[in-house]
C-alpha cells in the first residue's frame, strides 16, 4: 500500500464532512470501509495509509461506534501512521466528567483511558468542559484542541444576517462561555437563563429578571441538544416573557424526530446546527474550524 504524506479517512456515514475537512486541509480523503456481521461483530478495512492520518468520526450514538474507531485507528497504525489525529466533532461520554452518586463510573476519564494508546492528537468541538479544565486533563500528553461551534454559528449568522434587535439566550448558566462570545462577536444582547434538571427529559427554566425579550427575536443557543428539553423549556419561558419569536441554534444536535416536534410546538421557528453530527437540522459546516485545529496542533 503506498504512503501519502498526510491524509483524510472517514467512515462512511461521515462521507460528506470528512470531505469537506480533506479538501479544507488540502489532502487526499479516503472513506474506511465497514462490514457488519450477523452477530453483531464488525470488519473494519482502512483502504489507504498516510504517516500523517486524521480519522474523522462523530461520536454520537458511542456505545456501537467507539470499538470500530479503535479498529480502524489500530489499521492505520498498521498501514504505516506515524501521527494519527482523531477528529470527533462529538465526543461522548463528557457530561459524566466526576462522580455524581457513588457507584458510578468517570465516565470522561474512562474515555480518555481508552483511546490514549490509539492516539497521538484529538480534536473535537465544544466537549463538555464545564467542570474538566481542558481537553489535556481528559488525553494527558497527547495534543488536543476544542473547536468552537458557537464561533462557526456566529460566521454563518455573520454570512446571512441576523435582526440586530435579537437577544441571545443561553438556556442555563453553564451557558455563559458560549452564549456571550456568541452574541458578542456578532453585536447583540445576550443573557443566561437557570435551568433546574429533575431527570433525562425534565428540565426547568427561568429567565432572569432583567432578560429584555419583551418584543424582540429571541434566539436560543446551546453546545447541545439532546433530548431537546431544554430548548423547549427556554423557549416556553422566552415566549411568557413576550417574545416576538423564538429560533435555536446548537453546536450539536442530538434530537430525535419526536423531540423535533415538541421543539416546534413550544413555538421554535427554526432550529439550526452545525455539521458535526449528522441531523435535518445542519445548516453550518465546521470543516473550516476543524482544519486551522488541526494545523494549530
Ligand atoms: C448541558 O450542560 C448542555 O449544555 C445542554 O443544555 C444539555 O445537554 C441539553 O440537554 P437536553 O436537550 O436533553 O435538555
Amino acid at each position: 500500500m503506498r504512503v501519502e504524506k498526510e491524509a483524510v479517512f472517514a467512515f462512511p456515514e461521515a462521507k460528506r464532512p470528512g470531505k469537506a475537512l480533506a479538501e479544507a486541509l488540502g489532502v487526499p480523503f479516503h472513506p474506511v470501509n465497514l462490514h457488519h456481521f450477523p452477530d453483531g461483530e464488525s470488519l473494519v478495512r482502512v483502504p489507504g495509509a498516510a504517516r500523517r492520518a486524521h480519522l474523522y468520526r462523530t461520536l454520537d450514538h458511542p456505545n456501537p461506534k467507539l470499538f470500530e474507531v479503535v479498529l480502524a485507528l489500530s489499521a492505520l497504525r498498521d498501514n504505516g501512521a506515524k501521527h494519527i489525529t482523531l477528529v470527533a466533532p462529538y465526543l461522548p461520554y463528557m457530561r459524566q466528567d466526576k462522580v455524581f452518586r457513588p457507584g458510578q463510573a468517570l465516565s470522561q476519564r474512562v474515555l480518555g483511558r481508552l483511546l490514549l494508546p490509539w492516539v497521538d492528537a484529538v480534536v473535537a468541538a465544544d466537549p463538555h468542559l464545564h467542570r474538566t479544565a481542558s481537553m489535556e486533563t481528559v488525553f494527558p500528553g497527547r495534543r488536543s484542541a476544542a473547536v468552537s461551534g458557537g464561533k462557526a454559528l456566529a460566521r454563518h449568522f455573520k454570512e446571512n444576517g441576523i435582526d440586530k434587535a435579537s437577544y441571545v439566550l443561553g438556556p442555563d448558566e453553564e451557558a455563559h462561555h458560549y452564549a456571550r462570545p456568541f452574541a458578542e462577536s456578532l453585536g447583540l444582547k445576550w443573557g443566561c437563563a437557570e435551568k433546574k434538571r429533575r431527570g433525562d427529559r425534565e428540565v426547568e427554566v427561568t429567565l432572569p429578571d432583567n432578560a429584555d425579550v419583551k418584543g424582540r427575536p429571541v434566539l436560543i443557543v446551546d453546545d447541545i441538544a439532546s433530548s431537546g428539553m431544554t430548548v423547549v423549556e427556554a423557549a416556553r419561558a422566552a415566549k411568557k416573557a413576550g417574545a416576538k419569536k423564538v429560533s435555536a441554534a446548537v453546536s450539536h444536535a442530538l434530537h430525535d424526530e419526536a423531540a423535533a416536534e415538541k421543539i416546534k410546538k413550544a413555538g421554535v421557528a427554526s432550529l439550526i446546527s452545525c455539521d458535526g453530527v449528522p441531523h435535518p437540522s445542519n445548516a453550518v459546516s465546521l470543516a473550516p474550524e476543524l482544519a486551522a485545529a488541526i494545523r494549530g496542533l
